[in-house]
């Protein structure tokens, strides 16, 4: 559910950019002409765009993406950028459009820095022998918020770790490279000791 909320709204903000990216170029280049044509025959996908992108990420912070400050800091960039489009399209102002159109880019790397950060430092778990121990204090950490206190996602549509299917290997894959709304975590974070660990932990978890 999550994950298809967030292809959605990815695709709706891709659109939605490169949309602007067009009305931004014509502006630039002058092409007053093309750029009151396209703006009038993209008025009703416009809308339905914009709607799209602002509908999917609501209901995605609804459905329990974490408030950081940089989701913070990036609703602020998108509902700044929204006003500056408008009046700098609407006067033909090539400085507004292009500060509207910089934002949009500007949020959308505050996204992918917001992913990565969800990973946070590395745990320091070699004092720990019992890999299911250290596995613990890695997923209560780094899973838990997401994965729920007993892996079934508590309520975040992060998926349920108790009723996987994917075999060791897989498993160990996806903590590592990460998919859609689930991060990678990277060497630097969590050693392979540390992600055998943590999915043995995990394993403790299916009934
Ligand atoms: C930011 C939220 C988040 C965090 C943190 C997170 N996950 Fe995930 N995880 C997800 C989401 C969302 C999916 C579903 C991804 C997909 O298939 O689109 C997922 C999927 C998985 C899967 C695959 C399940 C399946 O059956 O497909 C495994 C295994 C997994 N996570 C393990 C972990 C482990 C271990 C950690 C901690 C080291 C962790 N996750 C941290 C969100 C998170």
């Amino acid at each position: 559910m999550y994950t298809g909320l967030l292809h959605s709204h990815n695709l709706f903000v891709t659109l939605f950019f490169l949309h602007y990216v067009i009305k931004l170029v014509l502006l630039l280049t002058n092409k007053q002409e093309q750029l009151a044509k396209y703006s009038k025959t993209t008025k009703v996908p416009e809308m339905i765009l914009s709607f799209g992108f602002l509908l999917t990420g609501g209901w995605m912070l609804f459905k329990g993406a974490a408030f950081t400050t940089l989701i913070t800091i990036k609703l602020v960039c998108v509902f700044t950028s929204i006003p500056l489009a408008i009046i700098g399209f609407k006067k033909r102002n090539k400085v507004l459009a292009f500060i509207a159109v910089a934002l949009i880019v500007a949020s959308y790397g505050l996204a992918e820095v917001n992913k990565k950060e969800k990973t946070g430092a590395k745990i320091d778990t070699t004092t720990i022998t019992d890999p299911i121990v250290a596995g613990k204090l890695i997923y209560v950490n780094k899973c838990q918020q997401c994965h729920g206190e007993i892996g079934n996602g508590g309520g975040s549509g992060a998926k349920d770790l108790s009723l996987t299917q994917l075999t060791l290997d897989e498993q160990k894959v996806m903590v590592r490279n990460g998919k859609n709304a689930m991060p990678g975590f990277k060497e630097d974070v969590l050693s392979d000791a540390d992600i055998d660990a943590v999915l043995q932990y995990v394993a403790t978890l299916k009934q």
